[in-house]
C-alpha cells in the first residue's frame, strides 16, 4: 500500500447526516480485532470505507452485505477466509490480504496454506470444504467462469447454499479489491497484536528438507500467543512419531498459565546460570572463531532465562518409565534407547514449529528438577519429564543455517569408520 492520497480521508467533522450513518454504522459493526484496523488515529476510515463515504446510501447496503457474509451464512469462517485470500492474492490487494491473512489464521488456517495461496499455488486442504471454496475462488478469478466438474465437487463438499455464498463472496471481495486499488487509501494507524507470524519470518511451509536443514535452536521468543489452531497442528505433528511397540508413552503439558510459566521461569534461570558460567569459562581460552559463535548462543540462551515467563507456552514432555522399551538396559553404560520412544516426537513438534514459522528450543536443564516440577504441573508418579520446548513467533529472523559436521564425517560404509562418501570439494563446501 504507498498511501497515496487520491482521495483526501474525510475526518468525522467533515461529515453529513447520511455519511455519519455509514460512518456509525461501520464501526458499529461486530467486526471483532478487524474493527481496530478500520478507524484511523484522525478518525478518518480504512479499506474501502472511507471512498464508499462519496456514496454513503449504497455504501450502507454494501456494508450490510460484507456484514452479512460474515455472519448470515453457512459457509463455515476458514473456507471464507480462504476464499477471501484468493480474491486478495489475485487483485494484489495488500489490505485485504494483510487483515484476512489475520482473520483466517485466527479461525485456523494453515500457515502453509496460506503460503502457497500468496505464491499462487494450490494448496492441499485437509478439509473438503475449505478446498472447494479454494478452488471455486480460484477458477472464479483466474478464468472468470466455474468449469462443470469445479462446481459439482464443490455441491458436494459445500452443499448448493454454501456454494452460492462463495461464489457471492468472490464477487463482493473483488468490488472491495477494486475499490483499494481503484483509490489506495492509507492503511491503518492500529498496531495489532499478533496471532499469526509476523511479517517476514521465515517460514519452511512444507518442504522437509527445508525444514530439517533449518531447524536450529531459537531462543529469543515474542510473548505474543500462538492460537490455539496452530498449536493444536503442531502439538498433532508430534503425536506421529514413532515408539517402541507403539506404545506412545508420552504425554505433553502446553504450560501457558502466567504462574506456572513463572515458577519454571525461576527454576530455569539458576540452572542456566550455572550451566552459562560453567560454558563461559570451557570456552573462553579458545580461539575467537569457536568462542565467539559459542558466546552468540549463550547470549541467546541468557534471553530465553530471562524471558521464559513470557514465552506463550513453554510444552513439557512426560514419559512412563514402565512402557519403555529399553533394550540397552543392564548394559552397564547410560542407557539411551528408553528416550528413543519420546525424542521422536519432541523432533516432530520442533519441525512443525519450524513450518508453522514458529521459534522453538529443545532443552532439557529443567528435567534435574524434576520434584518441584512435578508438583507444579501435578504430575502422577511413576510420570517424569525428558524435554521443555518453549515454543513462541521468533523476535529476530528465526530458524535459520545450521552448523552441523558434514554428512561424509558421519556416516559410515559397512564398517565404523570406513568411509560413504567423498568429502565436498572446497568449492561444494563454499
Ligand atoms: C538433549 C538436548 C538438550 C538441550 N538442552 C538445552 C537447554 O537446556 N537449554 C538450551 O538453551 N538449549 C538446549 N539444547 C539446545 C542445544 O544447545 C542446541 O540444539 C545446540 O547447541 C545446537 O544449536 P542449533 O540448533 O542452534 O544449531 C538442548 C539440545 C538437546 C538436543
Amino acid at each position: 500500500m504507498s498511501g497515496g492520497q487520491r482521495l483526501v480521508p474525510l475526518t468525522p467533522d467533515s461529515l453529513d447526516e447520511a455519511q455519519r450513518r455509514l460512518y456509525d454504522a461501520v464501526l458499529a459493526s461486530p467486526r471483532g480485532q478487524a474493527a481496530r484496523l478500520i478507524r484511523r488515529d484522525d478518525g478518518s476510515l480504512t479499506g474501502p470505507f472511507d471512498a464508499w463515504l462519496r456514496t454513503p446510501v449504497l455504501g450502507e447496503h454494501l456494508e450490510r452485505v460484507g456484514m452479512a457474509l460474515r455472519t448470515d451464512t453457512v459457509l463455515p469462517a476458514a473456507a471464507r477466509e480462504i476464499a477471501v485470500l484468493v480474491v486478495a492474492k489475485a487483485w494484489s490487494a495488500d489490505f485485504e490480504w494483510w487483515v484476512h491473512g489475520i482473520v483466517a489464521r485466527r479461525e485456523g488456517v494453515a500457515e502453509s496454506a496460506i503460503d502457497a495461496i500468496g505464491k499462487g499455488r494450490r494448496p492441499l486442504l485437509e478439509d473438503a470444504a475449505c478446498q472447494a471454496a479454494h478452488d471455486v475462488a480460484h477458477e472464479l478469478v483466474e478464468r472468470r467462469r466455474l468449469e462443470a466438474d469445479t462446481l459439482e465437487r464443490a455441491r458436494k463438499d459445500l452443499g448448493e447454499r454454501a456454494l452460492v455464498e462463495v461464489v457471492t463472496l468472490v464477487g463482493f471481495y473483488q468490488l472491495v479489491s477494486g475499490i483499494l486499488e481503484s483509490f489506495d487509501p492509507p492503511g491503518p494507524s492500529a498496531e495489532l497484536p499478533v496471532v499469526g507470524p509476523p511479517a517476514g519470518v521465515a517460514r519452511a511451509g512444507s518442504d522437509l528438507y527445508e525444514a530439517a536443514a533449518t531447524t536450529r535452536a531459537v531462543r529469543r521468543l515474542r510473548p505474543d500467543p500462538v492460537p490455539d489452531a496452530i498449536l493444536e497442528r503442531v502439538l498433532r505433528a508430534a503425536t506421529w512419531a514413532p515408539s517402541g511397540g507403539n506404545l506412545q508413552p508420552w504425554h505433553v503439558i502446553a504450560v501457558r498459565d502466567p504462574a506456572r510459566k513463572r515458577a519454571l521461569a525461576a527454576l530455569y534461570r539458576d540452572l542456566w546460570a550455572d550451566y552459562a558460567s560453567a560454558r563461559r569459562a570451557l570456552v573462553a581460552p579458545l580461539p575467537e572463531a569457536i568462542r565467539e559463535p559459542a558466546e552468540r548462543a549463550l547470549q541467546a540462551g541468557d534471553y530465553l532465562a530471562d524471558t521464559l515467563q513470557d514465552v506463550p507456552v513453554v510444552n513439557v514432555f512426560c514419559f512412563h518409565p514402565d512402557r519403555l522399551h529399553i533394550t540397552d538396559a543392564g548394559l552397564g553404560r547410560p542407557s539411551v534407547v528408553g528416550g528413543a520412544s519420546v525424542y521422536p516426537a519432541v523432533q516432530n513438534l520442533l519441525l512443525a514449529c519450524r513450518a508453522e514459522g514458529l521459534g522453538c528450543v529443545l532443552t532439557t536443564l529443567l528435567c534435574s528438577r524434576e520434584q518441584e516440577v512435578r508438583q507444579l504441573l501435578e504430575i502422577p508418579e511413576p510420570w517424569a519429564t525428558c524435554a521443555f520446548v518453549p515454543i513462541g513467533w521468533p523476535v529476530g529472523g528465526g530458524h535459520g543455517p545450521l552448523s552441523r559436521r558434514p554428512v561424509d564425517q558421519v556416516a559410515f560404509g559397512d564398517r565404523f569408520g570406513a568411509p560413504l562418501f567423498e568429502p565436498p570439494t572446497d568449492e561444494e563446501a563454499r
